[in-house]
């Protein structure tokens, strides 16, 4: 299965069925997160973690025996890494039917940062439980969907535009138009769907329009990680090189650049 179809195919797995992953998916998991490339050149490594041996939970998470956690250097565009990478292991999680619910908020962080054994300057943004998912979700995941309108994203006009943020971007290609999809249908902290894109020739340049409030400890912004899952969407589609360097294009208050991908 391709990207936009997992993209399509996935949502957040709050309830899960109690069952642990089977040998042949957890030994599937445990390879694929051995080779995940990184378009940043920023390492990102992953922890499969027992739940019940390590006292990991969530309180909006149900039976759910495994988590996985990951940790990279702290370092400029360390978060859009480990978007990315993460990501990454969220849709192949997705094609082998295997449920994730991205948690950045919603655990009790210094629980988890110990069992991933964190020290110095490594940073786990984000763990994720991975499980099957059960045949009916719990009231709390229910009540949190729609809080935060999990079913619904904002319009393509709203996000993607041609040479300045005034003109919304419009194509007939094919692969540019899923890699957009995709991109519009990402998972994002709270939903905010922070990512924004200004096309101009061969380049796609990536800019995070921010929402106060969502960088907890001032130190890092998860809405940096949500532009990781976005270049990780497009990227899987249209391919292209990634780089950092500002093309200059006006942007309104609490927008900023984040990278290039041409194609
Ligand atoms: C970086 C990031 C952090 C998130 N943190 C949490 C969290 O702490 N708890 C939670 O229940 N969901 C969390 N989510 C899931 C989002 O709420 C969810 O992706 C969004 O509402 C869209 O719903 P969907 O994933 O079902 O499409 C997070 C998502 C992302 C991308």
């Amino acid at each position: 299965m391709n990207t936009l179809e997992l993209a399509k195919e996935r949502r957040s797995v709050r309830t899960f069925d109690g069952k642990p992953l089977t040998v042949q998916d957890r030994e599937a998991v445990a390879a694929f997160i051995e080779s995940i490339p990184n378009p940043f050149g920023l390492p990102v490594e992953f922890i499969l973690l027992d739940a019940k041996e390590n006292g990991l939970y969530s309180p909006v998470i149900k039976g759910e025996t495994l988590y996985v956690a990951a940790k990279t250097e702290k370092a400029p565009h360390s978060e859009e890494a480990f978007g990315y990478s993460f990501e990454q292991l969220v849709l192949f999680a997705q094609s082998l039917g295997i449920g994730t619910t991205w948690i950045g908020g919603t655990f009790k962080r210094e629980i988890f940062e110990q069992a991933a054994k964190i020290k110095g300057n490594e940073k786990m943004y984000c763990a994720s439980p991975l499980g099957y998912p059960a045949a009916k979700m719990s009231i709390i995941e229910a009540t949190m969907r729609k809080g935060v309108r999990a079913d619904k994203r904002k319009a393509a006009s709203e996000l993607f535009f041609e040479r300045d943020f005034s003109t919304p971007f419009k194509t007939d290609d094919k692969i540019l138009s899923d890699a957009l999809e995709a991109v519009r249908i990402a998972p994002s902290a709270v939903n905010m769907q922070p990512w924004r894109i200004v096309n101009d020739g061969s380049a796609f340049h990536f800019y995070l329009s921010h929402k106060k409030g969502y960088n907890p400890d001032g130190e890092w912004d998860i809405q940096k990680v949500d532009m990781g899952i976005a270049l990780c969407h497009f990227m899987n589609i249209a391919g292209g090189n990634l780089t950092v360097e500002n093309p200059g294009i006006n942007t309104e208050n609490g927008v900023e650049y984040i990278a290039t991908v041409t194609i």
